[in-house]
């Protein structure tokens, strides 16, 4: 299981995670059970002041909140004086239920819907990541409705291809993010911008795909981007003043792979420094767009083993009480994830098993061909690792299974941070309709 997680210990044949037995968790709280860790969450955070916001001026982390987005979450974020990045109304609606200071919210998206753009403006969010031309009409109707101006960042499709799944990369042309840089696209769509009485031409934005390992496509995409600040400068004479290089950063599911932050930031500042000095306009600030790396090792999820089906001279199915409803990643983009039976943690790993949910989907497989205690069994408490980012955030009511609780711990204890739905909740918007 690797020794990579300060937060993740086996003490008397048990699993521990930030200082709570995992079991215990279990047994407390119910499964399935996602349990996210306070300190690991604020680790990454105090990694990024150190390798990026400490280190270098005018500069800011904006948390992707589709990674996990909760009200705990923008707490945690909050006090640490982070931004954060959102993406649709019920993001806006959950940081403003906490108060979540709104100059320090960056609203991103290929279809921001007009409720969702007036939402945004009213609340005075920092910035919009403008992703295509209608856009402009509706943020210009809103602005004018609150009486508010609103800074601008555009995002580009830099047209490079990062070396991910297929259904993470998002910075090649041929997509549905951003805006394509032809000349005849990209030029009026800035010069629009520029030109609104509302709105204000504050930076670029690009986001190249998630789960990245190296750092030359993130340099190659800022090189296309800083081309166009270049451009935009001559054509216009506006510098650009912030640049946003996306988030990304991979991290460990099954290998230790993860790279630290300053690998991919310390090449991109002083690229972005050089290339700024070469247009001949001040070093714009830097944004950084994290969501998984902040948290996807932050979690893991609890399940209680219940069938074990054994198909001699074939295959062991150990089915947990969960699966793809809480996990969707692995059916979607055949994700591999670690694992361990919490409370059978010292037991030697002899058995190969496939590790299945209970949803009606032959795809519903967690692990496949994976080593566990030739002991397990029904009521075995098994944990999967790394799933805090876009686990419970794609957690859906597949089959009607309620969406898993979540819980937040730190140093020993433990506490709520979503609570689990409850059937009554899953059919509470159901009626019956008077055709019928
Ligand atoms: C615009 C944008 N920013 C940031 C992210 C976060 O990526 P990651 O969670 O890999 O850091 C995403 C992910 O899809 C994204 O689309």
């Amino acid at each position: 299981m690797g020794n990579v997680f300060n937060s993740r210990e086996i003490k008397n044949g048990h699993l521990y995670f930030d200082g709570c037995d995992t079991t215990e968790l279990a047994k407390t709280y119910g499964t399935p059970l996602y349990v996210m860790s306070y300190t690991e969450i604020t680790r990454r955070l105090e990694e990024l002041e150190q390798q990026f916001t400490k280190k270098y001026e005018n500069t800011r982390v904006a948390y992707a909140s589709k990674a996990f987005c909760t009200k705990g979450m923008y707490e945690i974020l909050k006090a640490k004086g982070a931004c954060i990045d959102v993406v649709s109304g019920g993001e806006i609606y959950t940081a403003k239920s906490v108060n979540f200071p709104p100059e320090r919210v960056e609203f991103n998206g290929n279809n921001k819907l007009p409720k969702e753009i007036e939402d945004a403006v009213e609340y005075g969010v920092g910035r919009i990541i403008l992703d295509g031309l209608q856009e402009i009409t509706l943020i210009e109707a809103a602005c004018e409705k609150f009486q508010k101006k609103m800074k601008i960042m555009i995002r580009i499709t830099p047209g490079v291809a990062a070396s991910t799944h297929d259904y993470i990369v998002t910075g090649k042309k041929d997509s549905k993010f951003g805006i394509p840089l032809d000349e005849e696209v990209f030029l009026p769509i800035v010069k629009q911008v520029i030109d609104s009485k509302w709105l204000e031409l504050t930076g670029l934005h690009m986001h190249i795909g998630s789960q990245l390992f190296e750092n030359d496509v993130y340099l190659q995409a800022l090189d296309v981007l800083m081309d166009w600040a270049s451009r935009i400068y001559k054509d216009y004479g506006v510098a650009i003043e912030e640049v946003n290089f996306g988030g990304g950063f991979g991290v460990n599911y099954t290998k230790e792979v993860r790279k630290e932050y300053s690998f991919f930031l310390d090449p991109l500042m002083e690229r972005l420094e050089a290339r700024s000095k070469e247009i001949g306009i001040p070093r714009p600030a830097a944004v950084i767009e994290p969501g998984r790396s902040i948290v996807a090792e932050a979690g893991m999820t609890l399940y209680t083993v219940g069938q074990i089906k054994d198909i001699k001279g074939l295959r062991k199915y150990v089915s947990i009480d969960g699966g793809m409803g809480d996990n969707i990643r692995v059916a979607m983009y055949q994700a591999e994830y670690d694992g361990c039976v919490c409370n059978k943690a010292e037991e030697p790993c002899d058995d190969k098993v496939s590790v299945c949910g209970k949803y009606c989907e032959s795809g519903d497989i967690l692990l496949t061909d994976y080593k566990v205690p030739h002991s397990i069994e029904a009521g075995d408490i098994f944990a999967t690792f790394s799933t805090g980012a876009y686990g419970y955030a794609m957690a859906s009511n597949y089959n009607n299974n309620p969406i898993p609780g979540v819980v937040l711990v730190r140093e020993g204890s433990s506490d709520w941070m979503v609570k689990p739905q409850t059937y009554e909740q899953i059919i509470q918007n159901n009626v019956l309709p008077n055709i019928l």
